[in-house]
């Protein structure tokens, strides 16, 4: 299974997935608008598993996340929202979705400084709210009553994103200190000159070997060339 960033040529396939998994569906342009604002957030699950019959078919994308950053947000804190998320009934329960959220939620602290990431789930949607609560750490904000058209509540979830921005911390001083590290006494190999040497015949004797001039050659054709032009 690869996971990767959404590309413009996936939004027909996930628009599919979207018919396929959810009653909340969208306008082919508001995928598009994620997909050219925030460029960063939205990932797709693509089975490379399956083998080709033509060398023109395209892997299948089984599952997807569709992200976007809150553009006003009512509590002058940016953070990000997940519009849509959903796995194809076959792909179900293999740690998809998790992937998909936590590619997203990574992306929205990296590139966008996000403090929190928020969305809304139906109150009677089971697999969700265990997903969110159980395996991420949402918590539920409120229930917002007769969200959905026909007419279900939604709680309105939450995550802290702080989590995301201290690994990064940690992951960024890690390397500073792998680099500033004291190289005293750390074998660094052997010099790029020995490479391959036996170092036991390092001391062989030298001799010194007679070159050029010295061994006559430069005489030899010095004679040659004043026959030559004495024959021409
Ligand atoms: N019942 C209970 N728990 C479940 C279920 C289920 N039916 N399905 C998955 N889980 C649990 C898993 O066991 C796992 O828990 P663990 O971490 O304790 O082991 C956790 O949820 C994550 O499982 P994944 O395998 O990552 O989830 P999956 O890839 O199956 O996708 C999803 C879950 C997206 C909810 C899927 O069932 C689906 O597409 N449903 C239809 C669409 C949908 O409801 N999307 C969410 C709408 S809300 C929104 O879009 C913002």
């Amino acid at each position: 299974m690869d996971i990767r960033v959404l590309r413009a040529s996936d939004i027909p396939l996930i628009q599919h997935a979207n018919l396929e998994n959810l009653p909340e569906n969208y306008f082919l342009k508001y995928y598009l608008y994620h997909a050219l604002t925030w460029p960063q957030l939205s990932y797709v699950a693509v089975d490379v598993s399956r083998p080709k019959k033509t060398p023109y078919d395209q892997p299948k994308i089984v599952g997807y996340v569709l992200a976007k950053m809150e553009e006003e947000p009512t509590d002058g804190v940016q953070h990000g929202h997940i519009t849509s998320l959903s796995v194809m009934r076959t792909h179900r329960r293999l740690g998809i979705a998790e992937k998909l959220m936590r590619q997203s939620q990574l992306a929205m602290v990296e590139t966008f400084g996000a403090q929190y990431v928020s969305l809304h789930v139906r109150v009677s949607n089971e697999a969700a709210i265990h997903l969110y609560r159980t395996t991420l750490g949402f918590k539920t904000e409120k229930t917002e009553a007769k969200y959905y058209a026909d007419g279900e509540d939604a709680f309105c979830m939450k995550l802290d994103l702080g989590f995301i921005r201290e690994q990064i911390r940690d992951a960024e001083e890690g390397e500073k200190t792998a680099e500033g590290k004291d190289t005293e006494g750390i074998d660094e190999g052997e010099a790029v000159g020995d490479v391959g040497r036996d170092p036991a015949k390092k001391e062989e004797k030298k001799f010194k070997v007679r070159v050029g001039k010295a061994l006559g050659v430069g005489e030899l054709v010095e004679r040659v060339e004043t026959a030559a032009s004495k024959a021409s």
